[in-house]
């Protein structure tokens, strides 16, 4: 096999109808890729990223009339919803249909489903002509790849193939909303806010995320070394008196002032949506031995910009 083992779209989708694993381009983050009702396609994800089954995958559509092979009594709010942002950076839960495995759904009566805007993603979706169980193309608990390299270092030798579709353009995962409880549920915040969900369904919830071992993660980072790189990040006040180690970087926002000058900037202007995109590619280039420690500064908790807090705070290690 040639290595990294980059793939074509058509090489792609024949990999994926053959019940292999191939990592894919989408807006958010890359997806390791594999058939939504192949049992054997869902354990090889689950290996190659060392994920424990508990945690359920998310079903990528490129139709919403490809809702209905996956999920049943779908509520009119759902088609609202996909009518708003899909293609989009949109997960919604659903009760699922018995062909979807419960391999991919860590045994919960609902499933996970996105339909990507990714135009690499909605063709290879298409071609393979099969729903696609894709979580972040990253070994478990570590930072989701936003450029293909990033996914070839982590994952070359697991998996068969990896399409290469630039840079992410939004940069991290996709908002989850729950449809199945009383009341529409924001899972995990991202670029569809939690304004932008009440605009279409008027008043929804927003669920704190609490540690149960073992059960299945209704949502992510739930663990709370999700998002870690290795050089210990830090998001938060620098206490008085300390002392930062010497090779200390820096990921600064806008123009605020710094313990130490601005090593990268997630966005000079203080645009929330150029810092998304930036961050996850930040965290893996200061996510080097050369590096003690990495700071980053106060993003404004609004918006796009709850996703960012959510993430950093997952990422950063809790006290310096
Ligand atoms: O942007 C994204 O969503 C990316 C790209 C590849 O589409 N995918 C992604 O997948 O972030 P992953 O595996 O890193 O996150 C999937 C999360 C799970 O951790 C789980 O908490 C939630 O989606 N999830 C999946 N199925 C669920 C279900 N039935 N009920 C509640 N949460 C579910
Ligand atoms: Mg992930």
């Amino acid at each position: 096999m040639k290595f990294p083992p980059w793939t074509s779209v058509s090489e792609a989708a024949r990999l994926l109808k053959a019940g292999e694993v191939v990592a894919i381009p989408t807006e958010t983050v890359y997806g390791l890729a594999g058939n939504a009702f192949e049992p054997k396609a869902l354990a090889k994800i689950f290996a190659a990223k060392e994920r424990p089954t508990f945690d359920p995958l998310i079903v990528h559509i490129a139709d919403i009339a490809q809702l209905t092979d996956i999920a049943k009594d779908i509520p009119d709010s759902a088609y609202r919803l996909a009518e708003a942002y899909w293609p989009g950076p949109m997960t919604i839960i659903l009760p699922k249909k018995d062909c979807i495995p419960d391999l991919c759904t860590s045994a919960l009566p609902s499933v996970a489903v996105r339909f990507p805007s990714h135009p690499i993603a909605q063709a290879i979706i298409k071609e393979s002509g099969l729903p696609l169980a894709a979580p972040s193309a990253n070994l478990f608990k570590h930072v989701s790849p936003t450029t293909a390299e990033h996914v070839a270092a982590q994952l070359a030798d697991r998996i068969a193939g990896i399409v290469d579709g630039g840079p992410c353009s939004v940069g991290v995962e996709s908002s989850i909303i729950s449809l199945t409880g009383e009341k529409p549920t924001v899972l995990r915040p991202g670029a569809i806010t939690p304004e932008m969900f009440a605009k279409v369904l008027g008043d929804v919830a927003i669920k704190e995320s609490t540690s149960k071992p073992g059960q299945p993660m209704l949502a992510p980072g739930q663990c709370d070394t999700h998002y870690r790189p290795q050089v210990p990040l830090y998001y938060g006040e620098i206490p008085v008196g300390y002392t930062l180690p010497e090779h200390t970087v820096r990921i600064a926002f806008g123009t605020q002032a710094g313990p130490i000058p601005a090593t990268v900037n997630l966005s000079a202007t203080g645009d929330m949506v150029e810092a998304t995109s930036k961050l996850y590619a930040f965290m893996h280039d200061l996510d080097k031995t050369e590096y003690d420690l990495i700071l980053v500064d106060p993003i404004p908790n609004t918006g796009v910009g709850m996703a960012l807090n959510d993430r950093l705070k997952r990422a950063s290690i809790k006290r310096l």
